[in-house]
């Protein structure tokens, strides 16, 4: 059984999704909004939730038709074949949107999905299921999928504590994938919070898979195979030798907090972590690699004007002491970006994260 399956990510990191996909061996992937498609069955679907980074949700397409009327919708849901999906004794839940469409009550599209899933299963609606029916009706068009991840792929399952304004894993993941990290080079965050990039680049660099430590919806499923899934989880794979990943930050309790972090995650041995402020900072090792960072952003009004020290602080300590390395800069506002006078490559598109619009900000090599 081969359908469609949706791999979604935050806006504006379609294309790098992309090229994650695709360079692990996905069949058929193609950029859409907010993700991309690939073509595939439910070992894909399994093999999409542990391997990809930069996901936040893989959702199994499973019908798609023009639907004007609730009726209509109703009989369609109904000839699914939600047997061979959902287990009878595992209770569901329905998501539904609608826009541009003839269609445009969303309670109403969820309470007739329920109606016609629980005529042919006898499992039970429950708002706090753990697995999730999604209708998305846009322009006439219902598209149902269920949601096979469950709670969001950024949460790999390790962090226990975060810091103020956590870069989430997936974007870090890309982000890093966008300044050419491949898991062969040192990276350093001289910001690092609870150390999202640098234990990314450390799992990358121990090619470790993201989703190897968490529990995903996929296995309430009925089409679920835990033996097939414990073998493909099994894997593992040889690590990039002596490759060490560096972070500091100037809050004691971040680093504690990022030590902690990596250990959890079975990355402590290839990770440093120290208190620095960054006036202070200097590279961690001889061999240059790449400095992936993301400073206060100044989201509330008057912060900006206040950061632009940190900023050319951190831009001189990294023009006069950084020969050779890379550096790649998260942020959302380029007059911060420009204080730092270093030379950035053209721009990369905005991304949404929540209500900001941050930018990967890169340098070749300095
Ligand atoms: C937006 S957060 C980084 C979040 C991090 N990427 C994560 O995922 O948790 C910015 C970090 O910069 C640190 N910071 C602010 N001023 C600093 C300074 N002068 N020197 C070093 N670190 C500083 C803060 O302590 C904070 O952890």
């Amino acid at each position: 059984m081969s359908f469609e399956i949706f791999l979604a990510t935050a806006p504006g990191l379609e294309e790098a999704l992309y090229d994650e996909v695709r360079s692990k061996g996905f069949k058929q992937v193609k950029v859409t909004n907010g993700g991309v498609t690939t073509i595939g069955g439910w070992p894909e679907v399994w093999r999409a939730n542990l391997w990809i980074r930069g996901a936040s949700k893989v959702l199994a397409r499973i019908a798609s038709f023009r639907v004007l009327q609730l009726a209509q919708l109703e009989n369609h849901v109904r000839q699914i074949e939600w047997r061979e999906i959902l287990n009878s004794d595992t209770p569901f839940r329905v998501d539904a949107s609608c826009s541009k469409s003839r269609i445009y009550h969303s309670g109403a599209v969820a309470e007739r999905i329920q109606n016609a899933i629980t005529e042919s299963l006898s499992s039970n609606y429950s708002p706090d299921a753990e697995i999730t029916v999604m209708a998305r009706i846009f322009r006439d068009i219902c598209t149902i999928s269920v949601d096979t991840s469950g709670g969001l792929l950024h949460k790999r399952g390790f962090k226990e504590r975060v810091n103020k304004a956590p870069m989430r894993e997936n974007m870090a993941a890309l982000f890093l994938q966008q300044c050419g990290y491949k898991g062969d080079e040192p990276v350093y965050d001289p910001m690092c919070g609870s150390g999202t990039f640098v234990i990314e680049a450390a799992e990358i660099a121990a090619r470790l898979n993201p989703g190897r430590a968490r529990n995903f919806a996929f296995e309430n499923l009925i089409t679920y195979d835990p033996k097939a899934w414990e073998e493909m989880r099994d894997v593992r794979r040889q690590p990039n030798a002596d490759i060490r990943l560096y972070g500091s930050d100037r809050d004691r309790g971040a680093i504690e907090m990022s030590a902690e972090n990596a250990a959890r995650a079975g990355v402590g041995e290839i990770t440093s972590f120290k208190q620095e402020n960054i006036s202070d900072i200097s590279p961690p090792t001889s061999e240059p690699g790449l400095v992936m960072v993301n400073p206060p952003y100044g989201a509330r009004i008057g912060d900006k004007r206040k950061l632009m020290p940190l900023y050319q602080t951190l831009g001189e300590a990294l023009r006069t002491r950084f020969s050779g390395w890379r550096v790649g800069i998260i942020a959302t506002d380029s007059k911060l970006v420009k204080s730092t006078g270093l030379n950035f490559m053209p721009q990369g598109k905005p991304v949404q994260n929540g209500g900001l619009r941050i930018r990967l900000f890169q340098t070749d090599r300095l």
